[in-house]
């Protein structure tokens, strides 16, 4: 890796407490070509010296995927070089080849603020999905709990700290979906009891206590790793009855910074005989290195793709076959 810049949006949107569509597209606009030129300057190269362009062509806000899209295009065009459209989620899923080596077949949890699968990477371009959260992802579940507890954007470093400082036992919280068969996760009731115990306590007592905050967030920290690290140790039998050769667990998105999570999974891992890999919290969040990889994996099978045919598209499931978790509706699967 010759260079990796990431131009953050986090203060932008931390006044909102979440991800505004509008400003995400604007700040696209603002910055991709500073960030694009940085990056040339830090590998110390030109643009006539690349070999190609590969560029997130969705699933996402169609505001920022549109104007990476058209970015990519002017340079591709202006330097002569061919494109590919790569999904964002397989730039994810890829993460672990580019940081540990990993060869397919592997077992992946994808964890993130949009996403969250359980996914059989066996080989490239070939996803099988066995299962994920049906209504909101375990990300969105931080943040939402870290905006309704007065504290900082993004929610999940905020809630993993304070938790260090918690007592997961204090408030009981449910372990969604664990009762029935499966891989299937679910975050939302999660995130209602924990916000309900919230306002439980400013009811009784008019406010909340730093300590009931931490406490508040180690029991939900808690019983999210748990459901997360359950539902992977069931994904992990049906791997490895479908693939016994296959020799790791690994773990990519934005959750997957968390240390409980990470030591939670590292245990399943080790119990079921896998190699666990997850990679540099750096990594684990959004990157262009993971899509630059992705393109690179593709381009060396001898793959480009028409540059007409890259199109923004806002919903991209990796694995087509898999029937629609969540947001289906007319416009078919999100991802
Ligand atoms: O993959 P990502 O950077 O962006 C996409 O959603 O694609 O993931 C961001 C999400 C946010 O919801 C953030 O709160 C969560 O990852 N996150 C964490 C931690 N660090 C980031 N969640 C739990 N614990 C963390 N340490
Ligand atoms: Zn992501």
């Amino acid at each position: 890796m010759l260079a990796d810049c990431v131009h953050s949006q986090i203060d932008d949107h931390a006044p909102f407490g979440g991800v505004v569509p509008e400003i995400a597209a604007r700040a696209h606009v603002e910055r991709l070509d500073h960030v694009v030129a940085e990056a040339l300057e830090q590998a110390g190269l030109s643009v006539t010296m690349i070999d190609a362009v590969a560029v997130t062509s969705g699933p996402g806000l169609i505001g920022g995927v549109l104007a990476g899209v058209a970015c990519a295009k002017a340079i591709a065009t202006a330097a002569e070089r061919p494109m590919l459209g790569v999904n964002h989620l397989e730039g994810h899923a890829l993460t672990p080849r580019l940081t540990d080596g990993l060869a397919y077949p592997y077992l992946l949890l994808l964890a993130s603020g949009g996403h969250c699968q359980l996914l059989m990477v066996e080989a490239l371009g070939r996803y099988k999905r066995l299962g994920g959260s049906i209504d909101d992802s375990p990300g969105e579940a931080f943040d939402k709990l870290a905006k309704h507890l007065g504290l900082g954007f993004p929610g999940g470093p905020e809630v993993e700290s304070r938790a260090a400082e918690g007592d997961p036992e204090r408030f009981k919280m449910p372990r969604p979906l664990l009762d029935r068969a499966g891989c299937d996760m679910s975050f939302s009731g999660l995130k209602t009891a924990a916000r309900l115990a919230a306002d439980g306590l400013v009811a009784q007592q008019g406010g909340l206590y730093e300590q009931d905050i931490n406490d508040l967030c180690a029991g939900f920290q808690a019983a999210a790793c748990d459901a997360l690290s359950q539902k992977t140790r069931r994904a992990i039998a049906a791997f490895q009855q479908t693939h016994p050769a296959g020799r790791s667990l690994a773990v990519a998105g934005g959750v997957a910074a968390n240390r409980v999570l990470r030591a939670k999974l590292s245990s399943a891992a080790e119990e079921a005989g896998l190699q666990f890999a997850a990679p540099p919290l750096a990594l684990c969040t959004d990157n262009a290195a993971m899509i630059a990889w992705a393109g690179a994996e593709r381009l060396a099978r001898g793959e480009t793709h028409d540059r007409d045919a890259i199109i923004a598209r806002p919903r991209w499931p990796l694995d087509e076959t898999a029937e629609p978790l969540i947001g289906s509706g007319k416009r078919g699967a999100k991802a």
